[in-house]
């Protein structure tokens, strides 16, 4: 019975789609003592994991002690098995969905990812076994999309299968927030199907969260991703307000930060990326639009939020001018080019917006990432080659590396004439030294 091999981790857990979510999944499972199996159809993706490429990706998984980790790590090998063979399906107990829903060009949810996933599982499911998605979809999907394609099968959800929908809350970059230290929402199709889920989920995070139905966990991560997105594009509007106003929004966040309850601090920035907050609450959106009902906060959030990187452009032109240097005459280092810190990941990284909009008014455009190295068509080269000689530093990612690398210091060594746009609030201004005409989003000029 699947109750007792749960318990006992002899359940064969399959995870479908070895991306940022899947894979570190995997590793948890196999960290644990299951036996798991890691699907993805992406033979570039696979080679990656095998050279070891995507360790970073469960750093925060893994001791900082070095002897511990290596023994994780032979668990890991040990345990886990990855392949893009179907053939690896047969005999699963659990299958785990991770696979990508992107948005279509009209901002409407594409779902042959999920679609084609759900077909491959219906060659393998067997009586008694549990599927679980953790794809963002929209509520009602998991009935909707996957049940009816599972059941081409031939088997029943909820009388011959189990079936769940529990939300990745993945938080990649973080160190302190490592997977299993993030509670589990658990919805399921019937009450069986959500106690082995939660049973299975019980094994290796340390909190599960059960709910009452799969469209409540569905509408868990829509509200979740909503949430920032709508509380970032605040921020970031009152960025420009507070500006006009001559005061300093980072100071005025910690202030309200110390108040004990009701709020939750927030950001500016140049902008959201990533697979989620970008793309997210068009899902819901979808859904509402679908039933006659619209979410206004949705489509006002997102256009604030995607406006941010002209944003960027136009205080740089502002502060450009202060030297008398026109933009288009200028020359600009892009520091960062990944949606978030300390992650190597570029999907909807508003950096993209910020470089091509430059590149088209400025001939000379250089980038540096640590992460990556993706430009967007502008040129490349190290740290050092990247802001030698600039009239103007844009820091668009606040990662670790620069702090670790002297960045403060590399800036001081600049011609006296350098602006420098600081769109994390990470710089010490008092560090910098006069001459360096320095710009943080969120703080009027000279702040
Ligand atoms: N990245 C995040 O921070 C994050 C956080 C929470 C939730 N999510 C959600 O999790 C899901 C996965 O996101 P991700 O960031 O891991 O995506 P990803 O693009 O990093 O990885 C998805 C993987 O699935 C593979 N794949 C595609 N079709 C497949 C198929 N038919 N069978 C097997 N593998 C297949 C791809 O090759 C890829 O390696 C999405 O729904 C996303 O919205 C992502």
């Amino acid at each position: 019975m699947l109750e007792q091999k749960i318990k006992n981790r002899t359940a064969r857990v399959a995870v479908l789609g070895l991306g940022h979510v899947g894979y570190p999944l995997a590793s948890l499972f196999a960290m644990n003592g299951f036996l798991s199996i890691g699907y993805d159809i992406s033979k570039k993706r696979l080679d990656y994991i095998n050279q070891g490429k995507a360790q970073p990706e469960i750093a925060s998984l893994l001791p900082t002690d070095n002897v511990e980790k290596s023994k994780k790590l032979a668990q890991i090998s040990e345990n886990m098995l990855v392949s893009n063979n179907g053939e690896v399906l047969k005999k699963v107990d659990v299958f785990i969905v991770a696979v990508p829903t992107p948005l279509r060009e009209n901002e409407t949810p594409n779902l042959i990812f999920l679609e084609n996933t759900c077909k491959t599982i219906s060659k393998f499911i067997r009586k008694g076994t549990l599927v679980i998605v953790e794809s963002t979809i929209y509520p009602g999907a998991t009935e909707e999309i996957v049940k009816p394609i599972l059941e081409m099968s031939g088997l029943l959800a909820g009388r011959d299968f189990y079936l769940c929908f529990s939300p990745e809350r993945i938080d990649p970059g973080s160190k302190r927030w490592s997977l299993e230290r993030i509670p589990k929402i658990v919805g399921g199709i019937d009450s069986d199907s959500r106690r082995l889920a939660c049973l299975l989920y019980s094994q290796v995070v340390e909190k599960v969260v059960p709910v009452s139905s799969l469209k409540v966990a569905e509408a868990t991560k829509m509200l979740e991703n909503l949430f920032r997105s709508v509380n970032i594009a605040l921020i970031n509007e009152l960025s420009k307000v507070f500006e006009k106003l001559g005061i300093d929004l980072w100071e005025t966040i910690e202030a309200a930060s110390t108040k004990p309850f009701a709020f939750l601090p927030h950001y500016p920035g140049p902008g959201v990326g990533g697979h989620c907050i970008p793309k997210d609450p068009f899902y819901l959106l979808y859904k509402a639009r679908r039933m006659g009902l619209t979410i206004n906060f949705v489509e006002e959030a997102s256009e604030i939020n995607r406006n941010m990187p002209f944003y960027v452009i136009y205080i740089a032109e502002e502060t450009l001018k202060r030297k008398n240097k026109t933009i288009g005459n200028s020359s600009f280092a892009v520091l960062g080019i990944t949606y978030k810190k300390d992650v190597a990941d570029i999907r909807r990284t508003p950096a993209k917006t910020v470089i091509t909009e430059l590149t088209k008014i400025s001939k000379d455009v250089t980038v540096f990432d640590p992460f990556t190295s993706e430009t967007f068509g502008a040129k490349s080269g190290s740290l050092e080659q990247t802001i030698a000689n600039k009239d103007c530093v844009i820091l668009l990612v606040d990662h670790s590396y620069f702090m670790e690398n002297g960045i403060e210091q590399k800036i001081n060594e600049l011609s006296s004439d350098c602006c420098l746009i600081d769109t994390r609030n990470f710089f010490n201004q008092k560090k910098l030294k006069k001459s360096i005409l320095y710009r943080c989003l969120g703080k009027p000029p000279g702040c």
